[in-house]
Parts: structure tokens; sequence; C-alpha cells
């Protein structure tokens, strides 16, 4: 297989074979390109190709249009290289820290534990250790099958920034190839799974600024959030935060325990559940109707949100509406087959 080498506007320079996606080349060799979904469907991995040509190879129309591609763009998550070529990035990064470089490893399954409806915690220890940034995500190949899913960390790493033990929080998709045929039936304590890792962009940033922050965490979006908060309240224990947890039905809710924990650890952190689909004794309704309601402004205020796209959207409105800067909304959004993020952050 031929190998050729990737340019990055950078200057940093990458080996890449001529079936390998550009990003990968440039992950593995620890070089950050910003990334994704890694699936062709955010365009979070645009890239203009500067010098040489791309094989565009699945990348879909509806995120790489006939004009993109012939204006020079690609999709460095699909794209494979023909020859040598020069790439620049199309969106910057939007988190901070340090770039850990993706690898393949293994992991035996240590633990399961069912913590909310439909709602498992699994937890791996890998073969060696891991580095990652929190609010990062790994890539799981479902056993028999050349399908992989992506599921965010829930916990944080060590101080040198790896791990070997990875949580991750799985909800039941109806007759998912993952969750509802693997996860939620035949996986076992002592299985042994392929995990590719890590990925994506969303992570802490904003560690510099003073302004409070908002959370908005819908179902299982509460798992990359956790390791946000608690890297943010490490590091800031001076900063306002809000986590708004959401959830359909009380039964949904989860780690109440530990985020009571860190509310009384930390008195500047107020935690605000609130369920869509059920009356109880706390609120009902959409959390980004509440953030509307619980502030008049939020100029200088950083956001980070991971759920469904509605959600992610709807708190995206709600914090522009408070004057929230556009640059300081962080966000995951997450489909049923991929938990992966798969928006660009502006
Ligand atoms: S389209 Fe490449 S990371 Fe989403």
């Amino acid at each position: 297989m031929d190998q050729h080498t990737v340019t990055i506007a950078t200057g940093d320079q990458v080996p890449c074979a001529e079936d390998q996606p550009l990003l990968d080349a440039a992950l593995r060799r620890g070089v950050w390109l910003p990334n994704s979904c890694n699936q062709g469907t955010c365009g979070t991995c645009t890239v203009r190709v500067v010098d040489g040509t791309v094989d565009h190879r699945d990348s879909p129309h509806v995120t790489l249009s006939p004009t993109d591609r012939t204006q020079g763009l690609a999709l460095a998550c699909q794209a494979t290289p023909c020859g040598d070529v020069v790439i620049e990035p199309e969106h910057s990064s939007g988190g901070a820290g340090a770039v850990h470089p993706l690898r393949d490893l293994v992991g035996t399954v240590t633990a399961i534990e069912d913590i909310a409806e439909e709602t498992r915690s699994v937890v791996l220890r890998l073969d060696e250790p891991l580095g990652f940034t929190p609010g990062q995500y790994i890539e799981l190949t479902v056993p028999g099958t050349a399908s992989q899913r992506h599921y965010s960390i829930a916990n944080v790493p060590g101080p040198d920034g790896t791990t070997r033990k990875i949580e991750l929080h799985i909800k039941r998709q109806p007759d998912g190839l993952a969750s509802d045929r693997w996860v939620f039936d035949t996986m076992s304590i002592g299985e042994r799974v392929e995990v590719s890792g890590p990925l994506g962009d969303f992570r802490c940033a904003d560690l510099d600024s003073d302004g409070g922050i908002i959370m908005v965490a819908g179902g299982t979006g509460l798992a990359p959030i956790l390791p946000i908060l608690q890297t943010l309240l490490d590091a800031r224990p001076d900063r306002e935060v809000h986590l708004y947890q959401s959830a359909r039905t009380k039964e949904e809710l989860y780690a109440r325990e530990l985020l009571s924990e860190l509310e009384t650890r930390h008195a500047n952190l107020v935690v605000k559940p609130c369920l869509t689909r059920q009356t109880w004794g706390g609120r009902t309704g959409y959390a980004s109707d509440f953030i509307v309601e619980d502030f008049g402004t939020l100029r200088g205020w950083s956001g980070y949100l991971c759920g469904p796209p509605a959600l992610v959207e709807a708190g995206r409105r709600a914090f522009k509406r408070r004057r929230m800067s556009p640059r300081r909304i962080h966000w995951e959004k997450y489909t049923s087959a991929v938990t992966g993020s798969i928006t660009v952050p502006t």
C-alpha cells in the first residue's frame, strides 16, 4: 500500500496510507485536526485541499456538496490521499487541552450496572492506559461485526491525563445493534472489547474566563458533561456553575448521588433537574425555557450542552437569546446510532 505525506497548514507532516482517511493519519500521530462525528455527517473536519488531490470516498453530498468539492473542500474523516497533499482546516477547534494520539486498544468489561431506566453504566479496564481530555469519546467495535459505536467517557483521567478505567453510560435503543443486542443482552463481565480513541472536540474550554457556566445534559448526555464539570470545578472553584439535568421521567434521572456530593463540596454549583414528560415535585418543562426564565443576561458566561439534537438546538437558542457569545457555546449532539458529537462548534 502506497504511503503519502499529508502536510497540515500548521507545518505538521504525517504519513498516510492510500486507503487511510486524512483525519485518522493525523490523530494517530498526535496532530490535532478538528473532528466530531467521524462518520461524515457534521462537517467539523472540513479541510481545504491546498495542494494535491484526494479521493472523497463515502463523503455524503449532504455534508460535502459537489460545489464544495470543486472548491477544494474535503471531509478529513472520509477523504484519502491520491498522492502527497497539503490541507488547511476550515474550522478552529472548539476546546483546549492536551492532544492525545488516537490509539487502538483492548479492554475487559469489569462492571455492568443499571443506573436508570433502560440506562447502563459499563466499566472497562484497558490493557494499557489511554490519554484523553474530559468530554472526548471512544469507539467500540460491536463483537462479530465490522460496526463501531461511539460512547462518551464519563470519568476523568488521572493526574497524568491517562487512565486504564473507562466508564460509559449507555441508553438502550430499541433493536439497537450495540445497545439492545449487545450491551443489554449478551455483554458479560470479563468480556474483551476493542476500543479506539480518544475522539471528538467536546471538552473544557474558556478555563481562563471569569464568567459563570451553564451546562445542559439531556439523558446520557450527562456522560461527557460529568468529567468536564469535575475538571472545571477543580480548576476554577470560584466560578458559578448551573447544571440543568434533563430527562423525560424521574426514572431516567441518574448520578443523583454524585451530583449532590459535588453540590455539597462546591458552593458555586447548582444542579437543576427537570423532567419533560412527568409532573413531579420539581420542575417540569424544557431546560431551554428554564434558562430564559432564570437568567436576564448571560453576557460573559460559557455554555456546554450535550444530548439529543432538539435539546441542544433549543439550548443554543436560549443562550443566544440571553446574549451568550456564540464562541463560548460548546456542544455535542447525540444520535440514536452513534453517541459521538455531530456538529461543529461555532
Ligand atoms: S464529518 Fe468528519 S468529523 Fe464529522
